[in-house]
């Protein structure tokens, strides 16, 4: 049977060379979205968008320069973005009085302002469109404290705040977004971490699957234009 490839529009989902980003890809390709995959490891990205019918798209989220490029890409011969997902982001784990500014900093960049530069660089598109879906990969981290989380809650706190006035900018223009919440999940983010050796972290067997999280986001992206799901959050049961 011949697969018809795109025929629900285009999709852009960022941090797709890890756990989370490509689960959602395969996800939304399968679902018949043309989805661009982003990161910044090109082998990778080439090899999942040859799986997946999609196009590779590497760039560096905390680069306004590269986002831009990626923009004109993307949005070559005027083709709207139907679905963008913000999932890409680090993860430092460390004892406030170990909080160094070069951790803080990398954690802001990669994961509130690299959301920003993306949604701001295809907002403009999706405003004019009168249509799209913008979601945006928080964390359970962004509205729970955990001991040695402050880099990372910081930016995930922000993260929220960010999207709550979002949500506020796009009311009434057709654009829709989608507070994605996960609690821990199994990906390659906790690999330096060695989340089995440790009492004090959930292990593996205990997180959430990455297919788990690309569903809820192919659950949203699936809905009619005139339905919204503002915040999503998702936990082991
Ligand atoms: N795993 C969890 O427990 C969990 C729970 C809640 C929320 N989250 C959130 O889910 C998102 C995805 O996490 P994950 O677990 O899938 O992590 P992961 O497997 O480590 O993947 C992270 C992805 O982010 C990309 N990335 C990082 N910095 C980037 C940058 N500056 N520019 C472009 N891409 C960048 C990486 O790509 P390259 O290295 O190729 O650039 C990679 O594709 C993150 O926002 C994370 O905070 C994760």
């Amino acid at each position: 049977m011949r697969r018809v490839v795109g025929r629900r529009g285009r999709a852009l989902v960022t941090g797709a060379t890890g756990g989370i980003g490509e689960a959602t890809a395969r996800r939304l390709a399968g679902d018949g979205f043309k989805v661009f995959v982003g990161g910044r490891r090109f082998e990778r990205l080439e090899r999942l968008a040859g799986e997946i019918d999609g196009a590779a798209l590497p760039f560096d989220v905390t680069s306004e320069a590269e986002v831009e490029l990626a923009r004109a890409e993307v949005e070559t011969g005027g083709a709207p973005l139907l679905v963008l997902v913000n999932a890409a982001g680090v993860f430092d784990l460390a004892a406030v009085t170990q909080t160094s500014g070069e951790m803080l900093r990398r954690n802001l960049e990669a994961n509130l302002v690299g959301t920003v530069n993306v949604t701001r660089a295809f907002l403009p598109g999706m405003l004019a469109a009168r249509s799209g879906l913008v979601i945006n990969v928080g964390s359970v981290a962004g509205w729970r404290a955990f001991p040695e989380n402050s880099a990372y809650s910081a930016s995930k706190y922000g993260l929220r705040g960010f999207h709550d006035v979002l949500l506020e900018e796009i009311r009434g223009t057709g654009v829709r977004a989608c507070l994605l919440e996960p609690g821990a999940v199994d990906t390659p983010i906790w690999d330096p971490l060695d989340p089995d050796a440790s009492p004090h972290l959930p292990s593996r067997g205990q997180m959430l699957r990455a297919a788990d999280v690309a569903r809820a986001a192919g659950f949203v992206a699936g809905l009619p234009a005139d339905v919204a799901v503002p915040l999503l959050r998702i936990e082991r049961a």
